[in-house]
């Protein structure tokens, strides 16, 4: 009884070879795939790159790369909390053509440069290199990527100026290059940013010099500009129509001027952080018509005269208007 139960498996095992489907083709690109290796090679070949293999498919098992379903071209790359990861961003990341999204975030052992071959990636939408060791310059030749919709650089060891090209990216709508060593002044083109709901967050850096006025003629949802050493007049970002429409943070600057006859966008002001700066003056009665308005903060100042009374201005407490020239009024004590 042997014979026909082994005819009887071949046979199975026949209908099953061709019921197969054929053997997986690899779909990755074989320059990206090489590109994607030199990369590896130069992030120090990390532990979280083992899936990274001239053998395989770059497009179905590689870890933290995704292809175009059509193209099969790389289009992201996103590196996130690792602490075997060193090494540099290599300068073969410009050639991966297709790159939409870069992203290096909380690599603590990353260091070296932002390579100046970005420059060549005409596709790059986000660029993110956030929380690493990284040194050197923000590249100038940045400001050439034109698909640009959002730089953060946040929290790295940048040093050099800020470049005054990143104004002119058609569709940069969010730029955060806090917690750096940037000096320098602001970039007088940063009044000219096209996005009008714009992010820009500059905060934790050595600036200097005056804010240039030509901010007054941007549109921003958010201006982080805190602990810096700016100086001088701010009062051209307020204004009826003007400028920032949501929260404006320059605590922690040097900056001068009369808060007296400062008057609001009063539509969507939420948050006005000006602690521990210079500004004199009386406090603004049209600080009493910002119907949504969740935090002033004025305190460390040289501000006199009566806390206006109306809007929220009495339902914050006393540390938002503490250490001021002679500011009076609730919540602070009564004035003489
Ligand atoms: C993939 O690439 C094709 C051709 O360039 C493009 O039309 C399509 O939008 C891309 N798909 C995605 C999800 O980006
Ligand atoms: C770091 O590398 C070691 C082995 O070299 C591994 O056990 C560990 O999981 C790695 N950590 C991460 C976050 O990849
Ligand atoms: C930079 O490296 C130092 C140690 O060399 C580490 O303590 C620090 O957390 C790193 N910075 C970041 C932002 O990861
Ligand atoms: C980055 O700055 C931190 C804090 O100032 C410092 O401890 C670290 O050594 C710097 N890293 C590099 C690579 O310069
Ligand atoms: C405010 O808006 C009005 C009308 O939209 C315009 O004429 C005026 O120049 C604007 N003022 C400022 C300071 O932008
Ligand atoms: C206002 O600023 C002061 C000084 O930095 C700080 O102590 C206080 O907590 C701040 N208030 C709020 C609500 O952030």
């Amino acid at each position: 009884m042997e014979t026909p139960t082994i005819s009887l498996l071949c046979f199975s095992l026949l209908l099953f070879a061709t019921t197969l489907p054929p053997p997986a083709v690899s779909v990755c690109n074989s320059h990206d795939k090489a590109v994607l290796l030199k990369i590896k090679e130069d992030f120090g070949n990390p532990y979280v790159l083992a899936s990274w293999k001239s053998s395989t498919d770059c497009c179905k098992e590689w870890y933290a790369v995704k292809c175009n379903t059509t193209t099969h071209r790389i289009t992201v790359i996103s590196l996130q909390y690792d602490d075997n990861l060193s090494g540099h961003i290599s300068a073969a990341v410009g050639d991966l053509p297709y790159l939409e999204f870069m992203l290096f975030h909380k690599l603590p052992k990353l260091t070296g440069t932002i390579p100046q071959t970005v420059a060549k990636l005409k596709y790059l939408q986000y660029l993110w290199i956030s929380w690493t060791n990284i040194t050197g310059p923000v590249p100038a030749i940045i400001g050439k990527i034109k698909s640009l919709q959002y730089i953060n650089l946040q929290f790295n060891n940048l040093t050099g100026s800020i470049p005054p090209s990143l104004s002119s990216l058609p569709n940069l709508g969010y730029l955060d290059l806090s917690r750096n060593k940037l000096t320098g002044s602001i970039p007088p083109s940063f009044g000219s940013f096209q996005n009008q709901n714009f992010y820009l967050k500059l905060s934790h850096n050595q600036l200097s010099g005056q804010i240039p006025s030509s901010l007054g003629d941007g549109v921003f949802n958010t201006v982080d500009l805190s602990r810096n050493m700016l100086t001088g007049d701010v009062s051209f970002l307020f204004g009826k129509n003007k400028s920032v429409l949501f929260d404006i943070d320059l605590s922690r600057n040097m900056l001068s001027f009369d808060f007296s006859n400062v008057e609001f966008n009063p539509t969507n002001l939420q948050d006005i952080d000006l602690n521990h700066n210079r500004i004199y003056g009386k406090l603004p009665e049209g600080l009493t018509e910002l119907p949504n308005l969740l935090l002033l903060n004025v305190s460390y100042n040289r501000l006199c005269g009566q806390i206006p009374v109306g809007g929220s201005l009495q339902s914050f407490d006393q540390y938002n208007y503490l250490h001021n020239k002679c500011l009076c009024g609730n919540p602070l004590p009564a004035c003489k």
